[in-house]
């Protein structure tokens, strides 16, 4: 499968995704790189057509100005050179136009005339590469993933299923923080419909019995993270013969992975470091996809819309929306009131327009009247928020006859709850998620 590729160098520009989705959007499959590629391991990528060198304001370290290895100068690729003065080629610009029509006439110019590259990159041809890659590197041996249920690891055994079929084990680890619904919709969808190897490890008990009583959000957050890597890791020993692990790693986790500001507000625990002698061979298919992309992958193999366009939802699920120490109460209030949120949002068409919409029961109660008599019972909040990178976020102004019908059926259908709040706080100051 041919599929001719633009490498991007990132020689400490700040706009690097923005060239390589704007080659992709060209229909021509674009990288980015390190400056620090040798020119060998540039020479193993599939199809190079042309290169980027990538300058920016985050060219000097310890003082010096970097500059790419000299070989590639001369290894004979199209070169083009931007903001970057060390260049030794003649395709030289000083810096991009402020206007995307300007990038992208320059693009096409280079991609097309210079590089001669052809408008070959679509989902399809993504997926016959990628199947091609897989089978090729794990022959007849055997791949482990941990299938969440998420859009990326959803995507990824996707993927790997129509590569090796069962050759690829799943584990979803039902770490009892799920909503309502979820890990049934990953046996429907992966052992029912793709007849996948999915072991179901259902973990309520281990999670809530370490959680009893903690109520400290980070510490929440480490014994969820540590938890489940022992769990998983308990089904990876019983296995024989597994090589491989498969990862839903995404093209901004690595791209943001160097830029990302110094201060942690809080520890984002997936999966993750598993003991040294558990030794597998990594494969992340979908390193080099952007979300969207991602998306439409999943699509093009056959992943119902609803997993596929899911909301985000974060590695310790409803763990930390039961606020404090988790209580199975508490739990079932956050999972019920979550499920009618969900359900009303779909019916109102907001589910595709809000970023991210989830309830939260504190750990505190308050007084109220039902059936004449007094109660006193936790409260739910609704959160629903917009955002584009998670790092700022709006609120969603629901209008008021949704917000009525959605409380209504909260203090109705939900035990436990006789009062609902809905969050106005933008972020800042405050975050998405309560905690
Ligand atoms: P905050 O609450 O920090 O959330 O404004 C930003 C985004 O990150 C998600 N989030 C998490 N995701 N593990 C995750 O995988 C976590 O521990 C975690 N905490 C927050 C949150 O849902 C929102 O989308």
């Amino acid at each position: 499968m041919k599929q001719d590729m633009i490498v991007v160098l990132d020689l400490g520009a700040t706009n690097n995704t923005a060239i390589a989705r704007a080659i992709r959007a060209l229909g021509v499959y674009s990288e980015i790189h390190s400056h620090d590629i040798s020119v060998d391991k540039l020479a193993q990528l599939p199809n190079i057509k042309g290169i980027i060198i990538n300058g920016g304001k985050n060219n000097v370290v310890n003082g010096v100005k970097i500059d790419v290895d000299p070989d590639i100068y001369k290894a004979g690729y199209p070169i083009m050179a931007v903001n970057h003065d060390l260049a030794r080629c003649e395709n030289k610009r000083d810096g991009w136009p402020q206007n995307e029509e300007e990038v992208k006439e320059i693009l096409k110019s280079f991609v097309f005339d210079t590089c001669q590259a052809e408008a070959n990159w679509n989902m399809k041809n993504f997926i016959a590469a990628q199947i091609e890659l897989i089978r090729k590197q794990v022959g007849d041996k055997k791949v482990l993933l941990a299938l969440s249920g998420g859009v990326d690891s959803s995507v990824v055994a996707a993927l790997l299923i129509k590569a090796i079929g069962k050759q690829l084990v799943c584990v979803h680890v039902n770490h009892g923080l799920m909503r309502k619904g979820e890990s049934e919709a990953v046996i429907e969808v992966f052992k029912n419909q793709m007849d996948a190897n999915l072991i179901y490890v259902d973990a309520t008990e281990r999670f809530l019995n370490k959680l009893a009583n903690v109520s400290d959000p980070e510490e929440k957050r480490k014994i969820i993270g540590a938890e489940f890597i022992r769990v998983f890791e308990e089904e990876a020993r019983k296995l024989q013969g597994i090589e491989f692990l498969a990862q839903g790693t995404i093209y901004p986790d690595i791209v943001e992975s160097g830029t990302k500001t110094a201060a942690v507000v809080k520890s984002h625990h997936n999966v993750g470091g598993l003991p040294a002698d558990l030794k597998f061979t990594l494969i992340e298919p979908l390193y080099h996809l952007f979300k969207d992309e991602v998306r439409a992958c999943g699509i093009e193999l056959g992943l119902p819309e609803e997993m596929v366009y899911r909301q985000p939802f974060p590695g310790p699920g409803l763990g930390v929306r039961c606020l404090g120490a988790i209580t199975r109460e508490r739990l079932e209030a956050v999972r019920e009131s979550d499920a009618i949120l969900r359900e009303e949002f779909a019916k109102a068409g907001l589910d595709k327009k809000v970023w991210q919409y989830f309830t939260v029961v504190p750990d505190f109660k308050s007084v109220g009247v039902k059936n004449h008599a007094r109660s006193y019972e936790y409260p739910v909040i609704i959160r629903a928020v917009n955002t584009v990178d998670a790092m700022t976020a709006t609120i969603e102004q629901i209008d008021w006859p949704i917000l009525l019908k959605i409380t209504d059926r909260i203090l109705k259908e939900v035990p436990n709850v006789n009062r609902v709040c809905y969050d106005l706080s933008p972020k800042p100051c405050a975050t998405i998620e309560w905690e």
